[in-house]
This record gives structure tokens, sequence and C-alpha cells, in this order.
């Protein structure tokens, strides 16, 4: 009789942890974490992979013609965020510690007009061309806690290969923009509609 009763709360218990194992969403809270950032053993921050695969939030665009022949960061920024990190912010709007926010810069096709369009069949604009650089944000309260938590990292602006590491830049190169200019955690969540959407 004891037996019996050992086993069935063995099942019940094991059901109970399947259960709630079901419905807290394991997508979230199970993941091995794949995601966090990676360092090397003198702070550098490794370039994530695959990232291209990750969920795409936007791509603001500045062109060089309409920036004096130079912009900032040439041309289209499209903006990834691992789906992890998507699902998490989704569920609790936070950005949660070890965030990487990946921004992929591509050149537009060659300009026709001097604003740096062109014509195609769909119309006169600007369409992607080369890939042409990567910048990240990482959110870290221990190492970036005097930038209101969050690093920068310029991993080249120019065609891959990119740098495989980088160092935090300083804080004038990057983060005082994102201060002053931001609108929610040092990021620009008004140019990426998905985050809000339904
Ligand atoms: C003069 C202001 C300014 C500076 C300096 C600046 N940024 Fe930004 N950053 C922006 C703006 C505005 C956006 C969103 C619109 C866009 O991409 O054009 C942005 C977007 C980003 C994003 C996408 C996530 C987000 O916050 O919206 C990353 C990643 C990023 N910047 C990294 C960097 C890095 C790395 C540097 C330094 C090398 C840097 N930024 C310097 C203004 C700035």
């Amino acid at each position: 009789m004891k037996k019996r009763y050992t086993l069935a709360t063995a099942l019940f218990a094991a059901t109970t942890i399947a259960t709630g194992y079901g419905s807290f969403k394991p997508a979230v809270a199970q993941q091995s974490e794949t995601w966090k950032p990676v360092w090397t053993a003198d702070g550098q921050l490794e370039l994530p992979t695959g990232y291209r695969e990750w969920v795409y939030l936007g791509s603001p665009l500045t062109p060089n013609a309409l920036n004096g022949g130079a912009a900032g960061f040439p041309e289209y920024h499209n903006v990834y965020v691992h789906p992890d990190v998507y699902a998490i912010y989704k569920e609790t709007k936070v950005f949660p510690e070890g965030t990487i926010l990946l921004k992929e810069l591509q050149l537009t096709q060659e300009a026709q007009e001097e604003d740096g369009s062109r014509l195609e069949v769909s119309g006169r604009g600007y369409f992607p061309g080369a890939y042409n650089g990567i910048d990240i944000a990482v959110k870290d309260s221990t190492r970036f806690a005097d930038s209101q938590n969050w690093g920068y990292f310029n991993f080249g602006h120019h065609a891959p290969p990119y740098a495989e590491t980088a160092s935090a830049a300083p804080i004038e190169a990057c983060a005082s923009c994102h201060i002053d200019n931001a609108d929610e955690d040092m990021v620009f969540t008004r140019f990426y509609a998905i985050l809000s959407a339904d």
C-alpha cells in the first residue's frame, strides 16, 4: 500500500511538472540561452553567428547622397534581434540582460540621380545592394553601468568579412547619442513597428 502511494505521488509530481512546463512558455524560460553575448578573456565581444536568421526589426535608411556623400552609417540599417530575446520582449516589454541588437549596414544599388535614387520597374527609389558593416548594442548592467546599461560595438563599416571581435566604443562615440535621443531603454523603438504590433 505504501509503495503504491509513493508511486502515485511520483506520477502526480511528474504530471504537475510536465503541465507546469507546458504552460510556462518554454521558448522563453527553458532555452539554453545561446543568445547571450560571448566575451573574450580581455572583454571583447565576439560577432554572433546566424544573425540574418534572427527576427528582423526594420531598416532605417540614410543614403550617402543625402548625407554629404558619406552617411555615418551607410546606408540601410537592417536591425535584428535573436528570436528568444524577441519572445521575452513581447511578453515583458523589457529587453533582458544580455540582449544583442545587431544592425547590419547595406548599401543601396548604384545611384542614377543626385539624391542617390534610381529607377527600377517598381518605381524611383532606393534598392538594397551590398552588405557594408555591422554595429551592435549589448545590454549588460554590470559592464556598462556608466552608459545606461548598454555597450556599443563597431565591427567595421565595410564589406564582409567583418571583424570577429570588437571592443566597446567610447561613450561619446555611440552611447551618448542614444542616451540623448533614443525612445525606450536606449533603443529607437519608434522605428521597429514589430515590437509594438499585436
Ligand atoms: C548621432 C547619433 C547616433 C550615434 C553617434 C550612434 N547612433 Fe546608433 N542609432 C542612432 C539612431 C537614430 C538609430 C535608429 C535609426 C537609425 O538606425 O538610423 C540608431 C540605431 C542603432 C542600433 C539599432 C538598435 C537601436 O538602438 O535602435 C544599433 C545596434 C546602434 N545604433 C549602434 C550604434 C553604434 C555601435 C554606434 C557607435 C559606433 C552608434 N550606434 C552611434 C543614433 C546614433
